[in-house]
């Protein structure tokens, strides 16, 4: 079936499986590489996207339900050479090692900004704590949320 997909402020009419999840069109359809395939169930986070602002689980979409929805993925972020505040924050607090989960943790923590500009310590705790970093660079990753809260 064809579906026609809002991503990054494009529209894209794509050939799909009804079975086809939202990270695997990003990925193979769109050429959209930066949200990344984990877990595939939902556990992780490496493949958080925006859908309507809010932090998504891409993997276990199903494509089809998306037709109306506005989705950003990390590629959506940046304003041509300017990294958004977000990404920067990452980079000043050097919050990653591999790298592998850093997309993930970057699009839940534009959620958690534009929910709660100023979250605490624990807000910042709950709202990660369901995105997987196994090289434990979690205290950086919580102090690069805090540079971009500021
Ligand atoms: Fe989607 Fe792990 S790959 S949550």
């Amino acid at each position: 079936m064809r579906v026609t997909l809002r991503v990054n402020g494009r529209m894209h009419d794509v050939d799909v499986e009804p079975e086809d999840t939202l990270l695997s069109v990003l990925r193979s359809d769109l050429g959209l590489t930066g949200s990344k395939f984990g877990c595939g169930e939902g556990q992780c986070g490496a493949c958080t996207v925006l859908v309507d602002g809010q932090a998504m689980r891409s993997c276990v979409l199903r494509v089809d339900a998306l037709a109306s929805k506005e989705v950003t993925t990390i590629e959506g972020l940046a304003q041509g050479e300017r990294l958004h505040p977000v990404q920067e924050a990452f980079l000043d607090a050097e919050a990653f090692q591999c790298g592998y989960c850093t997309p993930g943790m970057v699009m839940a923590t534009v959620a958690l900004l534009r929910a709660n500009a100023r979250p605490s310590a624990q807000d910042i705790a709950r709202a990660m704590d369901r995105n997987v970093c196994r090289c434990g660079t979690y205290s950086r990753i919580v102090k690069a949320v805090q540079i971009a809260a500021e």
